[in-house]
C-alpha cells in the first residue's frame, strides 16, 4: 500500500451558488496526489454531488486556505491555521491511514478537539466477535459493524439505513504493520469497547464540523466493493459507500443544517390591531411568538419537523427564564415550518429576551435571541375601582359616609334650635 500519512479534506465556505449549504469548494489534501486513484469512487461521489475538488499535497507552496478573499491562511497547514479555519465556519474531514503513523500536526489538531490518539501513534483494533472471516480470519482486524444506532429519543437518523436488512460497515485494520505483535498485554490496551471511536464527529459552537475517520481505507474503492462475511453468515456487500456518502455529507453540511427564516412576536390582545415585533410590551400582555425553521437536505431547503420525542422550546427570560414553553407547529410549507406559542407576559417589568436555544446532536445550532422591554402599568391603565368586585364594600362605605354626612348636615341645618336656655333664665 502506498504511503498515505493522512488525508485531509477541507471545505471552504462562502460560495454563493452552492450544492451544500456551506458552499461547493472542496480542497483535498493527500500525502501523495497519486493516491486519489485508490479513493476514486469516494471523490467521484463527491464531485457528482457538485463539489469542485482541488487536490494538493501538504508540502505544496501555493497551498493556502482563504476565509475571506484577502485573508489567506497559508502557506502551511499548522493546527492553529486549521482551528482558525474552523472558527471561520470551515468544515474538515480527516481520514487517518493505517499504513503510516500520523503526523504530529494532525495529532495536535485532534488534541485541540479533545480527540486523543495513542501516544505511539499506531495501533491495532481487533474484534474477536464481529470480524470479516474472508479477509481477516486469523487476525480479526477487519471489523464488521452495524451502522450507529440512535442513543436517545428524538435524535436525527442520518446514519441509519432505511432498509431493514442489516447492513455492515467494514473497518479495515487500524495499525502499524511494522509493529506486529501477537499477544497484547491487557494492561497496555489503549481503549476497549465503547471507549474507542472509529469515526468521531465534532461540531463547534459556530456549527463548523469536523469528522475523524479512523481508517482511511474504509473509504477506498477496495472496501466499497468488497464482499464480507461474518462468522456463520453469508457473504454480503459492504455499506461503506453509503456510509461514506452520509458522513461526508454531514461534515460538509449537505444534511443536518438548520436555518431560521424569520421570527415574529406581536401583541395578541382582543380588539388591538398590533404591529409585529414591537420593542416594548406591558406586563401581563398576551403575546404570540412565531419562528420559521428550514432544514437543508442534500440540495434544497425543506421544512424542518421536530422529531417525535423532542420539542422546540421558547424561553422568555430575564437572567433566568420566566417561561419555558413548547412551540407547536403552526404552518408547514414546502421549504419551511412555522412554530408558535402564545402566552401572558410575567407580572414583572424589565428587559427580557425571547430565546430559542435548540442544540441537538447532528443538527447545526440554533440560538436566537430577541430582546424586548416590558414596562409597568401606566397610571391610567389600571382597572377602574368600580369594576373590581373586591372594592365594592369600600366603595359602598364611601357612599354611605357621603350620604350620611349630607343627611346629617341637612338635618342639622334645617332643625330649629330649642329655646331651652331662654326658658331656664326665665325660671330664675
Ligand atoms: C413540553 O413538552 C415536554 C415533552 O413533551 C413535556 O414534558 C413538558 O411538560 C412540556 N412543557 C410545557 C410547558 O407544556
Amino acid at each position: 500500500m502506498k504511503s498515505f500519512v493522512a488525508f485531509l479534506v477541507l471545505l471552504l465556505a462562502a460560495v454563493v451558488q452552492a450544492v451544500s449549504s456551506a458552499g461547493s469548494r472542496l480542497l483535498v489534501i493527500l500525502d501523495d496526489v497519486a493516491d486519489n486513484s485508490e479513493y476514486s469512487k469516494f471523490f467521484d461521489d463527491l464531485s457528482k454531488r457538485g463539489f469542485k475538488i482541488t487536490y494538493e499535497t501538504p508540502k505544496s507552496e501555493s497551498l493556502s486556505l482563504s476565509i475571506l478573499e484577502n485573508e489567506p491562511l497559508g502557506p502551511n497547514l499548522t493546527p492553529n491555521i486549521l482551528v482558525d479555519f474552523m472558527n471561520a465556519d470551515g468544515n474538515i474531514l480527516v481520514a487517518l491511514s493505517s499504513s503510516t503513523t500520523t503526523s504530529s500536526s494532525v495529532t495536535a489538531l485532534l488534541a485541540e478537539l479533545d480527540i486523543s490518539l495513542p501516544a505511539e501513534r499506531s495501533g491495532l483494533v481487533v474484534d474477536h466477535f464481529d470480524y470479516d472471516t474472508s479477509s481477516a480470519a486469523d487476525k480479526h482486524d477487519v471489523l464488521l459493524l452495524s451502522p450507529p444506532k440512535t442513543t436517545r429519543p428524538g435524535q436525527q437518523q442520518y446514519f441509519t439505513p432505511e432498509t431493514t436488512v442489516s447492513e455492515l460497515i467494514a473497518f479495515p485494520a487500524v495499525y502499524n504493520p511494522k509493529e506486529e505483535t501477537d499477544a497484547v498485554d491487557p494492561q497496555e490496551l489503549f481503549a476497549v469497547g465503547e471507549q474507542l471511536g472509529l469515526v468521531s464527529a465534532f461540531q463547534g459552537r459556530n456549527s463548523a464540523r469536523f469528522t475523524l475517520v479512523g481508517a482511511a481505507e474504509m473509504l477506498s474503492d477496495t472496501w466499497f466493493d468488497a464482499k464480507v462475511k461474518k462468522t456463520g453468515g453469508k457473504a454480503v456487500g459492504t455499506w461503506n459507500r453509503e456510509f461514506a456518502k452520509r458522513v461526508s455529507a454531514w461534515t460538509f453540511k449537505e444534511i443536518g443544517v438548520l436555518r431560521v427564516n424569520s421570527i415574529e412576536h406581536r401583541l395578541n390582545e382582543p380588539g388591538v390591531d398590533a404591529e409585529p415585533n414591537p420593542s416594548i410590551y406591558r406586563i401581563k400582555n398576551d403575546v404570540t411568538y412565531t419562528i420559521s425553521v428550514s432544514e437543508y437536505s442534500w440540495d434544497k431547503w425543506t421544512a424542518y419537523l421536530v422529531p417525535d420525542g423532542d420539542e422546540l422550546q421558547l424561553e422568555f427570560s430575564m437572567l433566568s427564564p420566566f417561561h419555558r414553553l413548547n412551540l407547536s407547529r403552526a404552518k408547514i410549507t414546502k421549504d419551511a415550518c412555522t412554530y408558535s406559542a402564545a402566552f401572558k407576559l410575567p407580572d414583572q417589568h424589565g428587559i427580557y429576551n425571547f430565546l430559542v436555544n435548540y442544540k441537538r446532536p447532528f443538527l447545526s445550532n440554533v440560538e436566537e435571541k430577541t430582546t424586548v422591554s416590558v414596562r409597568h402599568m401606566a397610571h391610567d391603565e389600571w382597572d377602574r375601582s368600580f369594576t373590581i368586585t373586591a372594592a365594592w364594600p369600600w366603595i359602598s362605605g364611601i357612599g354611605a359616609t357621603v350620604v350620611g354626612f349630607v343627611a346629617f348636615s341637612a338635618l342639622f341645618m334645617y332643625s330649629k334650635p330649642t329655646d331651652r336656655a331662654v326658658e331656664s333664665k326665665k325660671k330664675q
